[in-house]
């Protein structure tokens, strides 16, 4: 299984967000995803996922397009996503927020479900388990009943993860997950992530926070205004004199990389602070 795009591109009137990406993501490995800001990395994330649409070129996933279909003919592909901006259903409990998102692929067997009530009632009681897992996972089963948005930060940011993994996903898409995140919840997500590599699952991560990137990441892309500027190993990467330009307009050495991406977390920080 190979997630590829080619020749893409995603135009917004005369702003050219995404120009001429080729590149292709395998299974079993993560990717980080990073760039400075509005380098194109959400619009990626957004057309991959169907919530925006490719302006040219394509995007497949084993030799299928993706491209021209509806967004959730692609969630039903096996694609699943967290946002930048946390969304969740702040009304439903912890536990309802992952059920809902585990139902789609069962949909076909609704009509079962409603005629046979032994049949339905184990199927959810199936859902539910298999929900609770996934909390337990993540350490929120304490929280199942919970309302979504009563949780402090740091927990939503995980159970939007869980809620995409709910959908047992090929492909998980995740824009910025420590954005907001204190210094010990950072590293509890990047020990999580870490868990979630699978030998059937492409993850691509991206984010802001080199410390979660480098220690996670088997490949990382870099994007600049638009553009696959590099790709290659964590290492690779750092020794890349093109990206430190592209971050910092400077040619110094990651130190001060990471300094940019601190600043970066201060921002977001103060940017959750304000909305919780
Ligand atoms: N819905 C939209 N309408 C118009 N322009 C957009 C839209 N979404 C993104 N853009 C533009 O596309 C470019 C890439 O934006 P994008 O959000 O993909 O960047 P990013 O790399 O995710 O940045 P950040 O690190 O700040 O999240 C930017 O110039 C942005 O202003
Ligand atoms: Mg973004």
């Amino acid at each position: 299984m190979t997630l590829v795009f080619n020749n893409l591109r995603k135009q917004y009137g005369a702003n050219v967000a995404i120009n001429d990406v080729s590149t292709d993501f395998a299974p079993g490995l993560i990717y980080g995803v990073i760039g400075p800001n509005g380098a194109g990395k959400s619009t990626l994330i957004n057309m991959t996922a169907g919530s925006y649409t490719v302006s040219a070129g394509s995007i497949s996933l084993d030799g299928r397009r993706l491209d021209g279909m509806k967004k959730h003919q692609i969630a039903n592909s096996g694609i699943a996503r967290t946002y930048q901006n946390i969304r969740l259903f702040d009304q439903m409990t912890v536990l309802e927020n992952l059920e809902v998102c585990a139902y789609p692929a069962e949909v076909r067997n609704v009509w079962r479900e409603v005629l046979w009530p032994p049949y339905g009632r184990a199927r959810a009681a199936a859902r539910r388990e298999s929900a609770m897992e996934i909390l337990r996972f993540f350490g929120l089963e304490g929280h199942a009943d919970a309302e979504a948005g009563s949780l402090p930060y740091g927990r939503q940011r995980m159970l939007e993860i869980a809620r995409a993994l709910a959908m047992n996903p090929r492909v998980l898409l995740l824009d910025e997950p420590a954005a907001g995140l204190n210094h010990h919840e950072t590293a509890e997500l990047t020990a999580k992530l870490a868990e979630l590599r699978s030998p059937e699952r492409i993850m691509l991560v991206v984010e802001h926070d080199m410390d979660l990137v480098m220690t996670l990441c088997d490949r990382i892309v870099v994007m600049h205004h638009g553009k696959l500027l590099f790709q290659g190993t964590p290492a690779e990467v750092q020794a890349s004199s093109d990206v430190q330009l592209a971050y910092l307009g400077t040619d110094n050495d990651i130190d001060d990389i990471r300094a940019a991406a601190q600043d970066r977390r201060a921002q977001l920080g103060i940017r959750a602070r304000r909305r919780s």
